[in-house]
Formats: structure tokens, C-alpha cells, sequence
């Protein structure tokens, strides 16, 4: 197969995209780091179970006010001072919580640096999208679960390091420092041509889109862009309940469930617990095995960034599903069975598990979502979307450990590998291929 030559993306835009990234990291930084800190917190602050699982879902609670404010955030303000909000949150709640001296204190700490994540899961890949190329969009917004994934990897690695000495000051303080980056960057970060359309600064739209891509791109787009995109009205979201609008409300919000439901976060953030539960004796050995799948979660999140733009987001997600599939089908056949191989049989499928999931949900479901809506309702229906998406997330933290001393571990694998099957006939059946196409093609031909 011949690909096109497409030019080099220019050095602004390539910035931007580093700048915006690192709330991604940041996201992923927060919610990993309570794993291992979570064990020198407990006994500082006299944490009963309940209280630690506080600890633990609060960052989801604000999330979903996070993500829930985010869309009237990055309409009204623009998307480049909403992100310049979350860099905020993240970086006053890193220091809460390094200072903390009671739980409560911690708690707000804990809260407020959920609320950043929520924010940044609706404004970065809203952010990406809107200044990519259509060539490179699939690369760049995946780009944002790339910096997830070594958020997530970098925190447990940290945990590790501080490990011996306990420091769990340290754990979340390390944070602090992206934080201080992101702000410092967004100085520099130009806000996106279709906001400033909407919101009647067409020159500096020009003026963006000069710096952001080659005359050629920008020419070919900027005509449809301004005939698509209209004048942002404040209050407008009784259109996203409109009739023609309704299916891509549905896709976006099943999709971002589908995400959670499946069980990506019972893996990343009880993975030390699941091998233990298969037999791994030593914590050590099953601590060093997650952050094996870290490892993992990173590499194929890269292979999935290469393929986007070129194999599409379908044949991925497609792939993605079935192999999340077929992995829990055969963790939970190694749970019914338990027997001396269960605990190499884990290690394989939680492997194979997670890199389908880096290579398909992970990253696709950013794309798909900061794509397929029109501009007039494009913050508002991700709104919707990443609230789901915490919610779901919210459910199946909290429940996972409930359901497995209830059902068993390896009924409960085996519910996460049939929704997966659902997940597959979904994606099959509803999502669009948006790959190599503007967003203003993608909205002439959706809605
Ligand atoms: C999900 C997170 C998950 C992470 C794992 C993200 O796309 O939204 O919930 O923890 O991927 O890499």
C-alpha cells in the first residue's frame, strides 16, 4: 500500500500539543500514585476501610464535577484558559496534599487534583482535535492516552522509589512539578481556530491556523470551517437534546462507558491484588508484574498512536475489544480451574488484556469522542461522554472488590469479558470511521 507524503507538522503546533499533553500526565499521575501511597497513609492517619476507600474514589468524585463544569469551562472561556484552570487545580491540590496534616485536608487535596483530571480529560482532547490536521488528528489526540499511560507508569515507579523510606508526601509531590511545566507552557499556547470563529475573532483564527499548519492545509479547511461553524450563543444546551442530534450523543456516551465497564481500571488499579489473588506469594513480585503491565500499557499505546491515522479507528477499537475479550475469557477459565499454572495464566492475560485495551479503547475512544460532534455542540456532547465516563469508572472501582468476594473472581472476569463481547457488536454496528477526514466533513456527513 502507497501512503501520501503529509508534511511535517510545524514546530508551534508540535509544542502545543506537548504542553496540552502533560495534563494527560498528570491525570494518569494522580490516579496511579494512590495505590502505593494508600499503604503509608493508613496507619498516619488511622484510616479504617472506609475512609481509605475515601481516599481512593474521591479523585473520581471530582472528576466527574470536573468534567461536568469543563464544557461550559472551554465554551465560554476558550479552551486554552480552561486548560490553564486544571494546571491550576492540579498544582494547588499537589501542594494540599503534600502539606496535609489532618485527613480532611488530604481529602480536599485529593478532590481538587480529581477535579483537573475531569477538566482535562473533556478540554485536552477537545484541544488536540480542534488544532490537528486531519492527517495527524488520530496521532496527536492519542497522543494525550500516550501521556495517561506514562502518568500512570511514572507513579508507579515512584511509588516503588519511595517505597523503602514510606515518604508518601514525596509520592504526591513529585506531581507538583508537571503541574508547575503545564502552567508555565500554556503561556505560549495559542487558543483553537474553531473557538476563536465562534466567538467573532476570525482574524486571529487566520493568524492561529499560519502558525499551526503549511499554507496548503490551512487554505484547504479554512473555508468550511467558516461556513460550518457558527456564532457560540450562551445557554444553547437544549440543542444537544435535538432529535438529529440524539444518535451521536448515544454513540459518544456508550462508547466512553464501554471504556470503563470492561474493566481496564479492577486491572491498573487492583493489579497487584489480582496476583495475589492467583497465587504470586511475594507483594514485591506482584508489584514489580504491574508495573510490567505499565511497561505494556506504554508500548502498545505507541504501536495504536503509528496505526490510528492509517489502519483507521474501527479495525483498532475492533481488534482492541476482541482481544480484551478472549484474555478475560481465559483469566477467568484460570480462576474456576485454580491450579498451579493460574498465577503465569494471570500474568499472560492481564499482559494480553491490557495491550488491547492500549490498542483500542484507550486511545480511540479520545479520538472518536473529540471528533464525531459538530462544533456547536462539540464541548457539551463531550461533557456528557466523560461524565459517563468517571461515572462508570466511579461503579466499578467501587464495586470491584464487593463483587469479587460475592461472585468469585472468576465470575466476575468472565461479566467484564461479556460486556466486552457487547462492546464489540456496539462498535461494529454504530461507530463511524472518521480516520484522514476534517471535522467539518465528518459533521456534513454524520448529522
Ligand atoms: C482511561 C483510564 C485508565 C487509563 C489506563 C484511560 O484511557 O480513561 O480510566 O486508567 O486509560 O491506561
Amino acid at each position: 500500500m502507497k501512503r501520501k507524503k503529509n508534511s511535517w507538522p510545524k514546530p508551534r503546533l508540535l509544542f502545543a500539543v506537548v504542553v496540552a499533553i502533560i495534563g494527560g500526565f498528570l491525570f494518569g499521575y494522580y490516579t496511579g500514585v494512590i495505590s502505593g501511597a494508600l499503604i503509608f497513609l493508613t496507619p498516619v492517619f488511622h484510616l479504617s476501610s472506609a475512609g481509605q476507600g475515601l481516599v481512593v474514589s474521591i479523585v473520581l468524585i471530582g472528576a466527574m464535577i470536573g468534567a461536568l463544569s469543563g464544557g461550559v469551562l472551554a465554551d465560554r472561556m476558550g479552551r486554552k484558559w480552561a486548560m490553564v484552570i486544571m494546571a491550576c487545580l492540579f498544582l494547588v491540590g499537589g501542594m494540599v496534599m503534600v502539606l496535609a496534616k489532618t485527613y480532611e485536608v488530604l481529602l480536599l487535596g485529593r478532590f481538587l487534583s480529581g477535579v483537573g483530571a475531569g477538566l482535562t480529560s473533556l478540554v485536552t482532547p477537545l484541544y488536540l482535535a480542534e488544532v490537528s490536521p486531519p492527517h495527524y488528528r488520530g496521532a496527536f489526540v492519542s497522543s494525550y492516552q500516550l501521556a495517561v499511560t506514562v502518568g500512570i507508569l511514572s507513579a508507579f515507579l515512584v511509588n516503588f522509589l519511595f517505597a523503602p523510606t514510606g515518604d508518601w508526601r514525596w509520592m504526591f509531590g513529585v506531581g507538583i512539578f508537571p503541574a508547575l511545566l503545564l502552567l508555565i507552557g500554556l503561556f505560549w499556547v495559542l487558543e483553537t481556530p474553531p473557538w476563536l470563529l465562534a466567538h467573532g475573532k476570525g482574524e486571529k483564527a487566520v493568524e492561529v491556523m499560519k502558525s499551526f499548519q503549511n499554507d496548503r492545509e490551512w487554505k484547504g479547511v479554512l473555508p468550511s470551517m467558516k461556513k460550518k461553524i457558527e456564532p457560540h450563543k450562551k445557554g444553547e444546551w437544549r440543542a444537544l437534546f435535538q432529535r438529529k442530534f440524539r444518535p451521536i450523543l448515544l454513540i459518544g456516551l456508550i462508547l466512553s462507558a464501554c471504556q470503563q465497564i470492561t474493566g481496564i481500571n479492577a486491572v491498573i488499579y487492583y493489579a497487584p491484588m489480582i496476583f495475589t489473588f492467583a497465587g504470586f506469594a511475594s507483594t514485591t513480585g506482584a508489584i514489580l508484574a504491574s508495573v510490567g503491565l505499565g511497561i505494556m500499557n506504554v508500548i502498545a499505546t505507541l504501536f495504536s498512536m503509528w496505526l490510528l491515522d492509517h489502519a483507521g479507528r474501527r479495525r483498532l477499537l475492533l481488534i482492541g475489544v476482541a482481544g480484551m475479550g478472549l484474555s478475560l475469557g481465559v483469566l477467568s477459565l484460570a480462576f474456576f480451574f485454580h491450579a498451579g499454572w493460574t498465577d503465569w495464566i494471570s500474568v499472560v492475560s492481564l499482559v494480553v488484556f491490557v495491550a488491547s485495551f492500549a490498542i483500542g479503547l484507550g486511545p480511540v475512544t479520545w479520538v472518536v469522542v473529540s471528533e464525531i460532534y459538530p462544533m456547536k455542540i462539540r464541548a457539551k456532547g463531550m461533557t456528557v461522554a466523560m461524565f459517563t465516563n468517571w461515572l462508570s469508572n466511579f461503579l466499578v472501582s467501587l464495586t470491584f472488590l464487593n463483587l469479587v468476594s460475592f461472585l468469585g473472581k472468576g465470575k466476575v472476569f468472565l461479566l467484564f469479558g461479556l460486556l466486552g463481547i457487547g462492546a464489540f457488536f456496539f462498535i461494529f454496528r454504530w461507530i463511524p470511521e472518521t480516520k484522514g477526514r476534517s471535522l467539518e466533513e465528518i459533521e456534513t456527513e454524520e448529522v
